[in-house]
């Protein structure tokens, strides 16, 4: 009985090439919707207001935040300019206290304005800051916003566990600065940036050829560079460099493509914003390791998986974390130590047999290909998107997407598995020319040098 509950969560979970190309080819026609009009489409398509990557010149002392992945991070950095490039950097990296991600915008920001005033206490001579001049951020704030500028915009919605209702709506950049004002920190926000931006801006400052980052850590989104007037709602003045970065917010994306399960939908429903990030709750850090938790409960309760009672630990929501289930599948010991020590450690399961355990390898194997596999289908729809999924005549640039987040980082098989299946839906020729990176932490610099660049003093040399 256990065994036809996973054969037929595995069938259900299937991402054959076909299906994949069915979804990359939805993700191309709802980028175009939601470039069409406001509100065209589940993919939001954000406007960032960035519509020049940095050059290399940036130069100066410059903080940035970083709220929206595991960790909250502060950083300052010396940019040298072109010779320089970053000649200084220190950060600092904190976890949110559980209770914040519930609470109010002002306890929420309070706390991060405090980090940043203990962060800039420490701040060295050899940051060289100019006399006379206020200190500039660049804030990473991993969340929808609609931008109004550079560096104002408000919240659309929450995601990831976090859920505040008094900040929906607000700016984020207001907020911060009030809080900033309460805790006595003089410094200005300077840009307002999502993390795939700072990261595609981070990306870019190391390699020229970046034209998209993705996110693939606690949640999963993706930022790319489109042509200015390919964008119908965009009323505002053409930028000189004829081009914008978009926030696609493709955690939202949904398709009658997309192999959901039973499971899928009870995770959804119970989760913090049901209906919301469908493509997230199937491909992302927060939530593979509930996936595999609800298909073992269910083994548990309809065919006693792990003898007659039901192992209460496993009814507590994310209770699995990614990371746990990552070291289940990368367990490599005959007897599959690791899983026995996890399932006992974490779900209170003692003894359990290894064919027990090759089962909840074999689970974490269906969720994890799964999400990797539409990781790589939603990257195809954005070559496409840009016309990169062909090879051109004489086409000699590369195109390089830069990727970042801690499941990208550390789950090894599931990284494999998107390089693999990106490979095999692009065929060898054209693989040849697409390179993925890793822009490890770049959205803290490239929110700095976002910064820079739109810092409230003109560039001099020094
Ligand atoms: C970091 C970026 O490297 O990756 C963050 O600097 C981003 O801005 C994060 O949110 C995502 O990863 P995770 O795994 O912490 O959610
Ligand atoms: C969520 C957020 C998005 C962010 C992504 C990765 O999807 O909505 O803004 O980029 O997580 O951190």
């Amino acid at each position: 009985k256990a065994m036809a509950i996973l054969k037929e969560f595995e069938d259900k979970c299937s991402t054959p090439i076909s299906k994949l190309r069915q979804v990359a080819d939805a993700m191309t026609v709802e980028m175009h919707a939601g470039l069409a009009s406001e509100g065209g489409s589940k993919l939001k398509m954000l406007i960032s207001y960035v519509d020049n990557l940095p050059t290399g010149d940036e130069h100066g002392l410059f903080y940035a935040l970083d709220l929206g992945g595991t960790n909250f991070r502060v950083l300052r950095v010396l940019l040298g300019g072109k010779e320089g490039r970053v000649l200084k950097q220190e950060f600092t990296e904190v976890s949110i206290p559980p209770n914040l991600m519930v609470s109010t915008s002002n306890e929420l920001f309070d706390f991060i304005a405090a980090e940043l005033a203990k962060f800039v206490a420490t701040e060295g001579e050899d940051f060289h800051l100019s006399p006379g001049r206020q200190r500039e951020l660049g804030f990473t704030f991993s969340f929808p916003v609609k931008q109004t500028s550079i560096n104002s915009g408000n919240i659309i919605t929450w995601s990831k566990g976090f859920s505040i209702a008094d900040a929906v709506g607000q700016d984020v950049v207001s907020e911060l600065t009030k809080a900033m004002e309460r805790k006595g920190v003089d410094m200005r926000v300077a840009a307002l940036v999502n993390d795939t931006i700072g990261t595609l801006a981070g990306g870019k400052y190391d390699n020229n050829d970046v034209v998209a980052a993705v996110i693939l850590g606690t949640g999963t989104n993706a930022a790319y560079v489109e042509r200015a007037h390919a964008i119908p709602k965009w009323h505002g003045l053409l930028p000189k460099s004829g081009e914008m970065v978009i926030n696609m917010e493709w955690g939202n994306f949904r398709s009658s493509h997309l192999p959901m399960t039973e499971y899928d939908q009870a995770l959804d429903n119970e989760s913090l914003n049901p209906g919301d990030h469908i493509f997230e709750k199937i491909i992302s850090g927060m939530y593979l390791g509930d996936i595999v938790r609800r298909v073992l409960l269910r083994m548990a309760e309809e065919a006693a998986f792990f003898g007659d009672t039901v192992p209460p630990k496993l009814r507590i929501p994310l209770v699995l974390r990614t990371p746990d289930m990552s070291a289940m599948h990368h367990d490599t010991s005959p007897d599959l130590r690791v899983v026995g020590t996890k399932m006992k450690d974490i779900l209170g399961i003692t003894n359990t047999s290894l064919k027990t355990r090759k089962v909840v390898v074999e689970l974490c194997n269906i969720v994890a290909s799964r999400g990797a596999r539409l990781s790589a289908a939603g990257i195809l729809g954005i070559l496409k998107k840009l016309g990169k999924d062909t090879i051109k005549e004489g086409e000699k640039q590369k195109t390089v997407i830069a990727m970042d987040g801690g499941l990208y980082e550390h789950y090894t098989e599931f990284s494999k598995c998107l390089e693999g299946t990106l490979n095999e839906l692009l065929g060898e020729e054209v693989a040849k020319n697409i390179d993925i990176i890793h822009a490890n932490d770049g959205s803290g610099v490239g929110a700095a040098l976002l910064a820079a660049s739109h810092s409230q003093y003109p560039e001099v040399e020094e």
